[in-house]
């Protein structure tokens, strides 16, 4: 029998991708691969991309031009690109770089494979279609190996909001729900191999409708309740959602499901009602702060997380503080900020841009004023008790590191604790971007 052949991945973009990414490792684990961390030890490199900003977009072709000595050393180094840039410029890369063997695009990830064995005869490979058949089951073949105790979970993919700034929708499709029983068995698979805390995935997570084991359509709360049944499964949580599809059921599920973790990210990108509209999100500054005020009222210690965009075209001075004004209103205990960027193909592409000084300025107040608020929320957790799952050893000797229900880095010196136990903690002290305590 021959060596495995060596895969190297490279992962960029949101959490969906590292799912991707762990798919299309098991995908070619059937093809003969074994994943290695040493690009220079690898028969294939593999770059998972991510196309939301024009700068994730340019990383991409700087890091082929990298792998120019590598393949010139050994010419027989396949190359490949994959995720979201692949499928908005998939022939375009092949054009602009002829180390690219392969390029494949999100929803055509089960067919790797096949692709490979085209590669080894030499020819070059390039699949962006959105196939009929269903991906995910074709992926279904796990491995048995044992894992670390937090896994995420795709449960929806694509998305029909078409905000004016955004390539999702273009790159990843329409939404899809997968059936629930699906999810149900993959969850049950991953618990067995260790797994406790799943996060599930999805770009429009909470718009998440799936056909149920028995038939009929089931909402992501629906979903949470019966992975909730799963023994051995301690913690759910789900990421992303959009504040439009924040159901009555969802927020019910956030009161009484204890295994739904407190914290949630709910992106709103702006402030000023007349920005909302131009971006095509369908709410308002004030729905928004309404859907908080509600999901606040069934769980109160909630943990809230957001995403802004500053300088969308047009954003006036008093628009940017009317964003600042719903952030004091809100007090998130985490946040990304980002300048607004250029999509090519997008509504927004073509509208007046803001000077870019400008919008640079506006990000830095406000990325001040969340990180205060990061601060201030990081700081009220000093003297309560929270529940830990422990993920790995810190830097020092004896030391654990895990996150609370809150998605907070909480470091322990406990010895005795192994990956994957769950304890009780008393928060002591509140660092830069963790939280140090000591087991109760
Ligand atoms: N589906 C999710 C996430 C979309 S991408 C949602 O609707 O929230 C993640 C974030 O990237 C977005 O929330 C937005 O804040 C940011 N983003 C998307 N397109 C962008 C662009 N063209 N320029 C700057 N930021 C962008
Ligand atoms: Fe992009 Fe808007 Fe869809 Fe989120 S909801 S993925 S920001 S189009
Ligand atoms: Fe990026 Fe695609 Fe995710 S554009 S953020 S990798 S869906």
């Amino acid at each position: 029998m021959s060596a495995p052949k060596k895969l190297y991945i490279k992962t960029y973009g949101c959490q969906m991708n590292v799912y991707d990414s762990e798919r299309m490792a098991e995908a070619m684990g059937g093809a003969g691969y074994v994943e290695t961390r040493d690009v220079s030890d690898a028969d294939m490199i593999l770059l998972n991309t991510c196309h939301i900003r024009e700068k994730a977009a340019e990383k991409v072709y700087s890091e082929l031009g990298r792998f120019r000595e590598l393949k010139d050393a050994r010419p027989d180094l396949k190359i490949g690109v994959a995720g979201c840039v692949a499928q908005a410029e998939g022939e375009e890369i092949m054009r602009r770089q002829p180390l690219v063997d392969l390029v494949v695009g999100p929803q055509s990830y089960h067919r790797l494979p096949e692709m490979e064995a085209r590669l080894a005869k030499g020819e070059k490979a390039l699949d962006t279609d959105f196939p009929e058949e269903d991906k995910f089951e074709a992926l279904k073949a796990r491995p048995k190996a044992r894992r670390g105790p937090t896994a995420f979970l795709t449960v929806q993919e694509g998305c029909d909001k078409f905000c004016a700034f955004c390539v999702v929708p273009y790159t990843r499709g329409s939404e899809v729900s997968r059936p629930a029983g699906r999810i149900l068995e993959e969850a049950s698979g991953l618990v067995e191999r260790g797994v406790r805390e799943i996060t599930l995935l999805g770009q429009n997570v909470n718009a998440y409708h799936g056909v149920g084991p028995k038939g009929g359509d089931w909402s992501l709360a629906r979903l949470i309740w019966a992975l909730s049944e799963v023994d051995g499964l301690e913690r759910i949580r789900f990421t992303t959602s959009h504040p439009n599809d924040m159901s009555d059921d969802l927020i019910e599920a956030h009161a009484n499901c204890a295994k739904l973790m407190p914290y949630l990210h709910l992106p709103v990108q702006s402030g000023s009602d007349r920005i909302l509209k131009r971006m095509n999100r369908k709410h308002t500054a004030q729905s928004y702060l309404d859907v908080i005020g509600r999901i606040r009222a069934a769980r109160p210690d909630i943990l809230l997380s957001g995403d802004f965009i500053v300088g969308f075209p047009e954003e006036t001075d008093a628009d940017f503080e009317d964003t600042l004004r719903l952030i004091e209103a809100v007090g998130y205990g985490t946040a990304y900020s980002f300048k607004y960027s250029t999509r090519p193909g997008t509504p927004a592409a073509n509208r007046a841009q803001v000077d870019p000084s400008v919008a640079d300025e506006r990000l830095q107040r406000l990325q001040a004023l969340l990180t205060r608020q990061q601060r201030e929320v990081q700081q009220s957790m000093v003297g309560r008790e929270v529940s830990v799952l422990f993920e790995k050893p810190g830097r020092q000797p004896g030391q654990m590191v895990g996150k609370s229900e809150y998605l907070h880095a909480v470091h322990v010196v406990a010895p005795d604790i192994r990956p994957g136990d769950i304890a009780r903690v008393r928060i002591s002290e509140s660092g830069a971007n963790s939280l140090a305590g000591v087991l109760i």
